[in-house]
């Protein structure tokens, strides 16, 4: 018998891609692929790629320079570009890195087993299509992979909002919805398989609009209801939502399911209304805060996080400074901010751009402030009890590490101590990225 073939994958972006990766590994376990953790050691290299600024693009025709010696010493190597910069371009990349022997973008990979073998057939395949078939449903049923204790299902796919700076609705495509029986049915597959958190995916996951076990449409609300009643599912979380699909009935689910964690990954991206125009957001800053607000009478505690760009086409030192009043006033548990990078394909591609010396002061102020904010919310966790989802063990012996509900990286020592726990802890100390905390 033959040594089982081995796959590596290199995982960028989002957490779409770690989802999408998990499912490669599958496909490809179907054609006798077993996973790796070092590509000195594989057959098959797969980077699976994020095009969302012109700094992760790049990474991979860096990465293709750094694996062509691989290549050179063993030519049964083949390596594969999946992903957001395949779907954007696939043609280009097989013109560019010869070493690349096949390009799948994120709507084809359960195509992957056929792609691969036309790939050591000597082909150089490509797929970027968007077929009218559920990839979920057309996967190969590999073996069952193992499972930690939270999980992520994606439940939605695409955009149709064109943000002005955004290349997802051109990379992912048009919005797409599984049915909920589907999700369900995969919720209840990870619950066997000791999953206690699902954390639901979709680039604008708010925006599920999928069909119901009545064939009616179904809201996230109404999905993240069904999902509550699973018993041995303990938390649900989702992301990533846009502010314009917080509905009043998924606003009111944060208040009244005690499965839905207190944390919300909410982009506002400027608190500038010119700007949100010009994003072409569709909302003003009144109204993210206004949505806050309401989340917050029903959730006080809720943990909020946020994207945000700087130096967008047109931002003058108002409109700067309107972002940092906007994240004073909504408070954030963490949050995210990035320099505007002008994206090939997207309308503010053709603005002029702010100098990149601008940028990077811009950047630098605001991640103060939110490190600030970060430093005190979760200064404040100090002496508080809460719960926490235990995953692995931590650096230290004897110790484990796991979620707060607020999604805060906490850990502790104790006895008994165990992956896939849920505990009342006290928080004790607050270091730069974890909470430390004594079991009760
Ligand atoms: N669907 C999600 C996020 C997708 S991309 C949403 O709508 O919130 C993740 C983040 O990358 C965005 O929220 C935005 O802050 C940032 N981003 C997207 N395009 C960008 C660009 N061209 N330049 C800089 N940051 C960008
Ligand atoms: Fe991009 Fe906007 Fe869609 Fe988010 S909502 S994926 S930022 S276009
Ligand atoms: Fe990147 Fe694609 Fe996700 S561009 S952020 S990997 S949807």
């Amino acid at each position: 018998m033959t040594a089982p073939r081995k796959l590596f994958i290199k995982t960028y972006g989002c957490q779409m891609n770690v989802y999408d990766s998990e499912r490669m590994a599958e496909a490809l376990g179907a054609s006798g692929y077993v996973p790796t953790d070092t590509a000195a050691d594989a057959d098959m290299i797969l980077l699976n790629t994020c095009h969302i600024r012109e700094k992760a693009a790049e990474k991979v025709y860096s990465e293709l320079g750094r694996l062509k010696p691989l290549k050179d010493g063993n030519p049964d190597l083949k390596i594969g570009i999946a992903g957001c910069v395949a779907q954007a371009e696939g043609a280009e990349i097989m013109r560019r890195a010869p070493v690349v022997d096949l390009v799948v973008g994120p709507q084809t990979y359960h195509r992957l087993p056929a792609m691969e073998a036309a790939a050591r057939a000597g082909e150089r395949p490509v797929d970027t299509d968007f077929p009218d078939e559920d990839k979920f449903e057309h996967l190969p049923k590999g073996p069952r992979a193992v499972r930690g204790v939270s999980a992520f299902l994606t439940v939605q796919e695409g955009c149709d909002k064109f943000c002005a700076f955004c290349v997802v609705p051109y990379t992912r495509g048009a919005e797409v919805s599984r049915p909920a029986e589907r999700i369900l049915r995969e919720a209840r597959d990870l619950v066997e398989r000791g999953v206690r958190e699902v954390t639901l995916l979709g680039q604008n996951v708010n925006g599920y609009h999928g069909e119901g076990l009545d064939g009616r449409d179904w809201s996230l609300a109404r999905l993240v209801r069904e999902l509550a009643e699973i018993d041995g599912l303990w938390r649900i979380r989702y992301t990533t939502s846009h502010p314009n699909d917080m509905s009043d009935d998924l606003i009111a689910a944060h208040g009244d399911l005690d499965k839905l964690m207190p944390y919300l990954h909410l982009p506002v991206q400027s608190g500038s209304d010119k700007i949100l125009k010009a994003m072409n957001r569709k909302h003003t800053a009144a109204e993210y805060l206004e949505i806050l607000d309401r989340l917050r009478e029903v959730r006080p505690d809720l943990a909020l996080s946020g994207d945000f760009i700087v130096g967008f086409p047109g931002e003058g030192e108002a409109e700067f400074e309107a972002t940092m009043e906007l994240v004073r006033k909504a408070g954030y548990h963490s949050a995210f901010s990035f320099k505007y990078s002008a994206r090939p394909g997207t309308p503010a591609a053709e603005r002029p751009v702010l100098p990149d010396a601008v940028l990077d002061v811009r950047l630098h102020e605001l991640q103060a402030l939110i490190t600030e904010q970060q430093r005190a919310a979760q200064q404040a966790m100090v002496g508080r009890e809460v719960q926490v989802l235990f995953e692995k063990p931590g650096r230290m012996p004897g110790q484990m590490v796991g979620k707060s509900d607020y999604l805060h990286a906490v850990h502790a020592t104790g006895e008994g101590i165990a992956p896939g726990q849920l505990r009342r802890v006290r928080i004790t100390e607050s270091a730069t990225n974890s909470l430390a905390a004594v079991l009760l």
